[in-house]
């Protein structure tokens, strides 16, 4: 039995402003979650590396487990009737809460372990869809790019209740991926801005517009090959995320210590609040003088994708 596949994934570009109707432009990792599923006594999931146990038995979990319970529910509602019960274990390969849409990841693999176990396949829409509803437990009001990519791969721009748009790349740059070490509440830094957007809509509206334009640019110049050009985009994207208040002292540090260790762009990536960053390096060499960089001067775990990575978003590359 072969492990159904949930992929992880970076935002390049905009994040929060997808959220309200604008594009952003994403890469899969090939890691995320691996799921298994098979024929048990009663419905449980179980999570790994945390070691989380969940059971279908009309019994309240502990209230750190309950959204889980919720969620694990949600996703066996589609299943039909008269179906065996079903034991999941799955394996969560990117931090949780880091902005790499690890929880997004959990749920494809999950979902579509249990339908190998029932011996169906589902297109990836209707797993897009099923995932959205886990993704709703955890995060409130999610865009759904995350769920888009943990099911498609690849390099994409994805647009709110639009199918997702793939990406031709023929070079993928080199990418560094450093975790700040917080794992902020998505759901949390997504009120925020929901809030900053209530006060004052002429401002945000503004910033919206400025990232739109930067994902628009962003995916030309990633099809060019053009790295310098994309490197100033990121600074200029990460400029306006922090303007919502979504970066921290330890990001811009990482993001400035990454530049001048010869990154030619970095920003957060994901929620904000904490959680990651990513460098873009000049070549593969640079990228892991920059993963040192970001290990010696902030202990921070650090990863390379695309171009020299053994993460390499090879889907995106082929498309
Ligand atoms: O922090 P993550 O990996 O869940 O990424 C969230 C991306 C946001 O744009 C901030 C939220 C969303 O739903 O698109």
């Amino acid at each position: 039995m072969t492990d159904a596949v949930g992929h992880g994934k970076i935002i390049l570009f905009g994040e929060h402003a997808v959220v309200h109707g604008c594009p952003a432009l994403a890469m899969a990792l090939p890691r995320g979650a691996l799921a298994r599923a098979q024929v048990s006594d009663v419905d449980r999931l179980h999570v790994l590396p945390f070691d989380s146990h969940i059971v279908l038995d009309g019994r309240v979990p502990e209230p750190e487990l309950s959204p889980l319970y919720v969620a694990f529910e949600a996703a066996l509602a589609d299943a039909p009737g008269g179906r065996p019960r079903l034991a999941v274990q799955v394996e969560l390969q990117v931090p949780a809460g880091a902005g790499l849409g690890a929880s997004a990841a959990l749920s494809v693999a999950i979902l579509r372990a249990i339908d190998a176990a029932l011996g169906r396949t589902r297109p990836d829409a209707e797993i897009i869809e099923a995932s959205l509803r886990w993704e709703r437990v955890f995060h409130g009001n999610p865009s759904g790019v995350d769920s888009a990519m943990a099911a498609a791969g690849g390099v994409a721009v994805f647009r709110k209740g639009e199918p997702l748009v793939p990406v031709p790349v023929s070079r993928l740059p080199a990418l560094v991926v450093g975790h700040s070490g917080s794992a902020p509440s998505t759901r949390e830094m997504v009120e925020s801005v929901a809030r900053q957007l209530a006060r004052d809509p002429d401002k945000v509206r503004g910033i919206f517009e400025a990232i739109e334009s930067i994902v628009i640019n962003g995916r030309s110049a990633l099809l060019r090959g053009d790295w310098k050009a994309l490197g100033q985009l990121m600074v200029l994207n990460q400029q306006l995320l922090n303007t919502l208040l979504l970066s921290t002292s330890r990001l811009e540090a990482m993001c400035q210590a990454a530049i001048a260790a010869g990154a030619l762009g970095a920003k957060l990536t994901g929620g904000g609040g904490g959680g990651c960053m990513i460098a873009l390096a000049q070549d593969s060499g640079g990228a892991k003088a920059i993963c040192d960089r970001l290990g010696d001067q902030f202990g921070a775990e650090a990863f390379v994708v695309g171009q020299g990575g053994s993460d390499a978003a090879q889907r995106g590359a082929d498309a």
